[in-house]
């Protein structure tokens, strides 16, 4: 792993791809493509359970098209909520479906070693005392986001409009192509955020910034179409890591955080920033 100082000067670390994690990763993609094929009247059976305040669990398709508002269809797994989601997807009894819940389902334990290893030394260089500990009881609440963006799109158009994310911290596992972005604290620019085969990349969120009393800032980042996710779609899975003692953005309150404009986190006051925060 790249030295975990790295979050202040990049906005982002990159960490070591375990080969077991990396295999998983892509079967669980090779499943969600192919659940993905499957007729909408199929996969809007799978149902979407969420409480205000919390992501839920299980299939989403948004085609609503508008200012910051994503064309997408997404799932969201976490382990302690296995049991609920093999209930549904056996329900359904289409196998496209119950092979991506149980092939995504084997990704969190083999996640724990790689947040492990970076808890612990985001404890040790920052000085963050039970940060480690704190990360060690995520598991079961690791939230995955299998997404997939819609083709039919011009290049260049934002296919995921700019935010910071809202949880603790988050790990890229998989990009079916290039097209991320982060927005440089430095001079504002975008520049590309790559996730390559052999490593992967952590980055702060909110509740990571507002821990650390903005010692770190949570990355601000866009998906911009390329040429070829432009025509063809892009996919791809992401695992939202919280942890305890986080406190949470209140976006009940303070809306969505795509509606704040890019950046406006890199130079808000400790203050400010407890303001959006419950309490
Ligand atoms: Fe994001």
């Amino acid at each position: 792993m790249n030295s975990v100082k790295k979050l202040q000067t990049d906005g982002k670390v990159y960490v070591e791809y375990p080969p077991k994690l990396r295999i998983a990763v892509q079967k669980a993609m090779d499943s969600w493509i192919a659940f993905c094929a499957l007729p909408d009247n199929v996969k809007i059976k799978f149902p979407y359970t969420a409480d205000k305040t919390v992501s839920g669990n299980g299939y989403e398709l948004k085609t609503a098209h508008g200012e910051g508002l994503d064309r997408k269809e997404d799932f969201h797994l976490r382990l302690s909520a296995a049991e609920n989601l093999l209930y549904h997807s056996r329900k359904i009894g289409t196998p496209q479906v119950d092979t991506f819940v149980r092939d995504a389902l084997e990704l969190p334990v083999l996640i724990e070693p790689v947040l492990a290893e970076f808890a612990k030394a985001v404890e040790r260089e920052f000085n963050l005392p039970n940060f480690a500990n704190d990360v060690a009881h995520s598991t079961p609440g690791l939230l995955l986001r299998f997404l997939h963006y819609f083709g039919g799109v011009a290049e260049g158009h934002e296919i995921a409009s700019p935010h910071i994310d809202k949880g603790g911290f988050t790990m890229h596992l998989h990009e079916s192509d290039t097209g991320v972005q982060q927005l440089r604290q430095s001079d504002r620019s975008w520049i590309p955020l790559p996730v390559s085969h052999t490593e992967t990349v952590i980055f702060p969120s909110f509740g990571l910034q507002h821990k650390m009393l903005n010692q770190v800032k949570a990355l601000c980042h866009r998906v911009v179409a390329t040429t070829d996710s432009a025509v063809n779609g892009r996919f791809s899975v992401v695992c939202f890591v919280d942890f305890r003692n986080n406190k949470q953005y209140n976006k009940e309150k303070f809306g969505r955080l795509q509606d704040w404009p890019a950046g406006f986190n890199y130079d808000i006051s400790r203050e400010e920033m407890d303001k959006l925060f419950n309490s």
